[in-house]
This record gives C-alpha cells, sequence and structure tokens, in this order.
C-alpha cells in the first residue's frame, strides 16, 4: 500500500484492537530459520513490507516459504549461500541478521551493508567484533561485508554498547560454534528472549536470553519447529499514545502488559487511566494532562521506539516536558514536522523541550517509520481540516493494516494519491 495519509483528527479512538506479532522479532526469527535442516513455521506474523522483503530474500537464497494464513513456513534445506550485496538486503536493515544465521549455517556470509530507518548513521561494529571472536575474518568489500569461518568457536564476549541486533546476531551464528559463548552486557528486550526461545526449540541451548549474560553451548545441527511471536510492544504501545492523545477509549488487546509497563507508567503519571488484564491494556483518555519528564532508555526503560509517538503525546499536556533519548544520538527528525503542525518543540541536544498546546492541519513528510508514527497520532488530535503524511512506505513497515484498524476505532483516515 502506498498513497499519502489523510486525517481528518479530532476524533476520539473508541473500540478494540487486536495487535499482531512484533516487527522487530519478526525480521530475526525469520533468518534463524536458515539455522534449520528442517521447516521451521512461524504464527502469528505481521503482515507489513519488512517480512515481505524477508520472504523475498530467502526465497532468492533458495528456501521454500509457504502462508496458511498468518504462518509462514520455511523450508531451508536446499539453501545455498550465494552473496548478497545489493537488491534487497539494502531495504532493510535487519538484514544484518543474514550475517550471523549464514555464517552459522555455512561458515560464510558476504551480505550488503544494511539499510531501513536513517534517522542517523547506526553502525555494526559490536555485531562484527562478535563475529570475529567467534574466529570469523571479516572485510568490507566496496560496500559488502564479507565474513568468513573454517571453524566457528565459542568465545567471551563483551559488548561495548548495549545492542539489541548484536546480542542476537552473536547468538545465531555462536548457536552453531564449537563450545561455549558468553554475551556479557547484553540487551534483554523481550524480542532476544523470542529469538533464543526459537532457537532453543530447534536444538540450541542457550540460557541466560533477558539478562546481561548470555550463554550458549553450541550444537551440530538444528531442526525445524513451530513457534509463534510475541506481540509487537511497539505498535501497542503507539495505539495506546494514540487512545490517551485523543482523549479515547481503548481496548488494546493481545498484549504483554509486562513488555510495556515503562510506558503504562508514564501514561498514568499524566493522567491518563489505564487497566492492565492479563493480555491486554485498556486506556482511558482524560480532557487534561499533566506534562513529564521522559528518558528513553535500554530495556525494560522507556522504549526509544515510543520516543517519537510519545512527543506527540506531550504536545497534549499542561506546560513542560522534556523528553530525553539516550539510546540515539539524535532521533528527533519528527520534531520539525510537528512543529510545522503548529506544536513548540525545540531540540536541545538528546532532549525534546515539549510546550503543550493545539495543533494544526498541515502537509507533513514521513522520514522514518516511528517518525511517522508520531504524525498519525498528532494528525489524530488536530481538531480542524485534514493533515496529510507523504513518506508512508516508512510507516506500513512496521504498522499492519493501520488504516483499517484505526478506521475501526472511528478515525477519519484515508488514503490519497500522492503527487
Ligand atoms: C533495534 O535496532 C530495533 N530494530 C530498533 O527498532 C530499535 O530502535 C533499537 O533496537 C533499539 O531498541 C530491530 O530490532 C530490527 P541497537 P538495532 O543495536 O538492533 C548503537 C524501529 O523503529 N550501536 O540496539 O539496530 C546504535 O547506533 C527500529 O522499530 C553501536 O554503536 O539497535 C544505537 O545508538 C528502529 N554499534 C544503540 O547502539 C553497534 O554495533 C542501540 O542500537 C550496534 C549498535
Amino acid at each position: 500500500m502506498t498513497g499519502k495519509l489523510m486525517i481528518a483528527g479530532g476524533r476520539p479512538l473508541r473500540g478494540t484492537i487486536t495487535i499482531s506479532g512484533a516487527k522487530n522479532s519478526a525480521v530475526a526469527l525469520i533468518p534463524a530459520a536458515i539455522l534449520a535442516e528442517t521447516s521451521v513455521v512461524l504464527d502469528n506474523l505481521p503482515r507489513i513490507s519488512d517480512v515481505g522483503i524477508y520472504e523475498e530474500i530467502l526465497t532468492e537464497l533458495g528456501a521454500v516459504v509457504t502462508w496458511d494464513e498468518d504462518s509462514m513456513r520455511i523450508d531451508p534445506s536446499s539453501m545455498k549461500s550465494i552473496p548478497m550485496p545489493n537488491g534487497n538486503v539494502k531495504k532493510l536493515r535487519a538484514s544484518y541478521y543474514l550475517m550471523g544465521a549464514m555464517l552459522g549455517r555455512f561458515g560464510e556470509a558476504t551480505i550488503g551493508l544494511p539499510g531501513g530507518c536513517n534517522f542517523e548513521p547506526r553502525p555494526i561494529d559490536q555485531h562484527i567484533k562478535g563475529f570475529e571472536a567467534l574466529g570469523a575474518e571479516v572485510s568490507n568489500e566496496g560496500g559488502s561485508i564479507r565474513i568468513r569461518a573454517r571453524e566457528l568457536r565459542g568465545a567471551k564476549i563483551y559488548l561495548d554498547v548495549v545492542s539489541v541486533g548484536a546480542t542476537i546476531n552473536i547468538m545465531l551464528a555462536a548457536s552453531r560454534a564449537k563450545g561455549i559463548t558468553l554475551i556479557e552486557n547484553a540487551a534483554k528486550e523481550p524480542e532476544i528472549i523470542d529469538v533464543a526461545t526459537l532457537l532453543n526449540s530447534m536444538g540450541a541451548k542457550i540460557k541466560g536470553a533477558g539478562t546481561e549474560t548470555i550463554r550458549i553451548e553450541g550444537v551440530d545441527s538444528m531442526r525445524g519447529c513451530r513457534h509463534s511471536i510475541i506481540p509487537d510492544r511497539i505498535q501497542a504501545g503507539s495505539y495506546m499514545i494514540a487512545a490517551a492523545a485523543t482523549r479515547g477509549d481503548v481496548l488494546v488487546d493481545n498484549v504483554i502488559p509486562k513488555h510495556l509497563e515503562a510506558l503504562t507508567a508514564k501514561l498514568q503519571e499524566m493522567g491518563v487511566h489505564i487497566y492492565e488484564m492479563d493480555e491486554a491494556i485498556r486506556v482511558v483518555g482524560q480532557p487534561e494532562y499533566e506534562s513529564v519528564d521522559v528518558k528513553a532508555l535500554v530495556y525494560p526503560g522507556f522504549a526509544t521506539d515510543l520516543q517519537s509517538p510519545m512527543t506527540s503525546l506531550l504536545t497534549q499536556a499542561k506546560g513542560v516536558s522534556i523528553l530525553s533519548d539516550f539510546v540515539y544520538n539524535n532521533r528527533f527528525k519528527h520534531v520539525p514536522e510537528l512543529v510545522r503542525m503548529g506544536a513548540k518543540i525545540k531540540v536541545e541536544g538528546r532532549s525534546a523541550v515539549i510546550e503543550g498546546g493545539v495543533l494544526n492541519a498541515a502537509k507533513v513528510k514521513a522520514t522514518d517509520l516511528r517518525a511517522g508514527a508520531s504524525l498519525f497520532i498528532a494528525g489524530l488530535t488536530v481538531p480542524e481540516g485534514v493533515t496529510e503524511i507523504t513518506g508512508t512506505e516508512y510507516i506500513y513497515r512496521g504498522y499492519e493494516n493501520l488504516v483499517p484498524n484505526l478506521r475501526g476505532l472511528g478515525a477519519e483516515i484515508w488514503v490519497g494519491e500522492e503527487e
């Protein structure tokens, strides 16, 4: 789906939204299947463009991929190791997981440097440090990373930066290394536990995922299995924020409330009413909100991926809020667009200083996925006129069925033709 998003805001969102499987798990679980010798079935996959691109990549590598509703069957038995310097790998950042998965299965990988949401330079030095520690030789050949190892050996790897991608990539390769790998200062995001759960079902021996030390005992072979993906906490959080921003009343269903604790606490601090159930969260918006300070940190802190959506909500609070991002240096490309909509926001170093006020309709552009989320949330709050959002290809990378979902909640949103 392409075309600009058109939103006539000012309507409270009301109803129930069911959250799909997590994008950031899916883009790691699909390449993880490369390590198996028989078919892996992934249930609860989101139908988003990143998943479609990964399906094409695996097919190019010789896997047989079939769908049954939201389940993907990947038969990796006839896969071959072929260099992938260009093409689809450039379209998504998470193509870097091909490095760890192909290294584990074939002992080699040549992968073009990944594309995706480029809101700031995002190095992969910790991934490379991990592969080298496992005994691989890594070189950069004309913009492609070439990795080779005669034999992968377990090692102790201390990550200088807490990185989700490096933690998962090292787990993938180390699952097939000889001996034991310890990842110290590992990332603790729920998606890491999800990948470890799949790998263990495939025969890997991984302990400690979700803590800062992960122990991986390498195995000689891995088999297929069936795995259901965790719900997308960022998609869920975005709808929670949208419900609060429009002063609506929304039941966000199929979530793991614990994954959203940092957001829930901040929303409550602002004055939003939240009711947690086993697998759902009800968000009841209020006429007025207090300003709050938010610090985006690694998990279990407030998610950086909800920082941009939260910026839009904070424009609806009384007084001045300060929102800081300690994961990325400069993830504020949404701010100039929100300013076009009348927001009073100044970026100072790693922080955005946000003064509450009413937003107005404008023509704005999404420059990355979560910047896009901040814009559709802002558009939903605008009391008069029509907000037009271009750059929607970024938004569809992470939000399955966005337009029908929001319409189902009572939003007046439609797709217009891009000029
Ligand atoms: C994952 O990216 C997510 N993407 C991102 O989600 C998310 O913003 C990020 O984790 C942080 O939570 C996927 O899972 C596909 P990192 P990742 O390595 O793994 C620095 C979204 O909107 N760093 O944890 O690539 C890096 O620059 C997206 O859904 C190094 O310096 O992020 C950043 O400042 C966007 N060297 C910080 O660490 C490295 O080798 C955290 O990055 C790796 C990372």
